[in-house]
């Protein structure tokens, strides 16, 4: 079977379950993105939800790449990863007033406004510093995202966005409160999208949406496209690079950019999924009267997207050469969804084996808990180790 590069003996020193991860798909992964985006001047900032680990903000820091933030931790965050804050983006639709000091305090790029009742707090707390905030209006373009539902954010019943229907009225109320300024709209459609074609409507749709804004007179410096490029989670070792190239022509070929209007985006997932992957040791191979189970000593505490989402993520048995069997794998959570997948074929398991969970390094670490009171999982780098 084929199988990822990984230093198991290296591994066979340290206490599992953990994160590896390997910096050279990082990095390829960065050049090939800032690579792409700069064919168009596209600005890039990297959505740190997917992953927060501090080594590797740094490196995505190091590129050059601004920052889509969804809490005041993680504008904290970046900030001290070296992020400059004038390439901070700052969504989410329950900002804290503390979380909005602290955007404020630091100057950042701009808030994505995702309700009126949001703007209204922000020009507060901006007039109660004698500040301007800058803001982009989080719209709902109504566009399906053709994704799993739990990761469909652009539509009309989403919590997210302002609905085009009320579009009219919030820019009503922009132009009168006078701390704040307009500098553009957001939008993001959903995450793991593999169908360009989605992507494509989200272009179109904003196309329409500048011209009817246009005849109001209302000119947008920035349109921000948000992220939902998917990665290929069965394909770990052949693909591990996202279609960049593709996804960006979708919006150059599209998108009808007005002169000097500034274009970005917000990826996460096609970042750092395919640079991490978490390692867990075999406790036990469990013999049932139907199936086969392989029980690790990591479960949804640690990789929760199985569980969550029904999400695939390819499993190797990285200490294993033996011929295949088929196993249910298995954490050590009380819970049956528990199940990190079934009737996977694998190398034969032996207690002791180590597991590689593929395409793990984003929405992985970051979403780690500490339910059933285990430990959060160490962290370790391919250039460090
Ligand atoms: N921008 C906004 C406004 C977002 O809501 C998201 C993701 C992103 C950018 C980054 O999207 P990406 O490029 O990573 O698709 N935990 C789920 C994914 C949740 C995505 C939430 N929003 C998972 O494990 O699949």
């Amino acid at each position: 079977m084929m199988k990822g590069n990984f230093p198991v003996d290296k591994f066979r020193n340290l206490t599992t379950p953990f994160y590896y991860y390997d910096i050279d798909i990082l990095k390829q992964t960065l050049d090939t993105v800032t690579a792409e985006a700069g064919k168009y001047g596209y600005h890039i900032h990297y959505a740190l939800k997917a992953n927060a680990n501090p080594r590797i903000l740094a490196i995505i820091a190091g590129y050059g790449l601004g920052a889509d933030c969804v809490s005041g931790g993680e504008v904290q965050a970046v900030l001290d990863a070296g992020f400059p804050a004038d390439k901070i983006v700052f969504a989410g639709v329950g900002k804290a007033d503390w979380e909005i000091n602290l955007g404020l305090d630091n100057d950042i790029f701009s808030f994505n406004v995702e309700s009126a009742a949001e703007l209204e707090v922000i020009n507060e707390l901006a007039a109660a510093k004698n500040k301007v905030a800058s803001i982009a209006l989080r719209i709902n373009p109504e566009v399906d995202a053709h994704t799993h539902a739990k990761i469909t954010t652009g539509k009309k019943e989403n919590k997210f966005g302002i609905n085009l229907g009320q579009f009219g009225p919030v820019l009503d109320l922009v132009k009168e409160l006078k701390n704040l300024k307009l500098i553009g709209i957001h939008c993001h459609i959903g995450s793991q999208i593999t169908d360009l074609t989605a992507f494509q409507g989200l272009a179109i749709r904003v196309n329409e949406i500048q011209e009817e804004l246009e005849a109001k007179g209302i000119g947008l410096e920035n349109l921000n496209f948000g992220g939902g490029l998917g990665i290929d989670y069965y394909h770990p070792n052949h693909l591990p690079i996202p279609a960049f190239a593709s996804y960006f022509e979708v919006f150059n070929r599209l998108v009808k950019v007005k002169p000097g209007q500034q274009i970005h985006f917000e990826p996460g997932r096609s970042i750092t999924a395919q640079c991490g992957s978490l390692i867990s040791k075999v406790l036990y191979v469990k013999k049932g009267e139907v199936k086969k189970f392989a029980i690790l000593d990591a479960g949804f505490t640690e990789l929760i997207r199985p569980a969550m989402y029904d999400s695939y993520h390819r499993i190797e048995n990285i200490s294993s050469d033996e011929p295949t069997e088929i196993y249910d794998v298995v954490g050590p959570i009380c819970e049956s969804s528990d199940v990190f997948d079934k009737d996977v074929e694998l190398n034969k398991a032996h207690r002791g084996d180590l597991f590689a969970l593929r395409s793990a390094g984003a929405y992985g670490e970051v979403m780690a808990s500490q339910y059933n009171c285990r430990k959060l999982p160490e962290t370790y780098f391919s250039d460090t180790l």
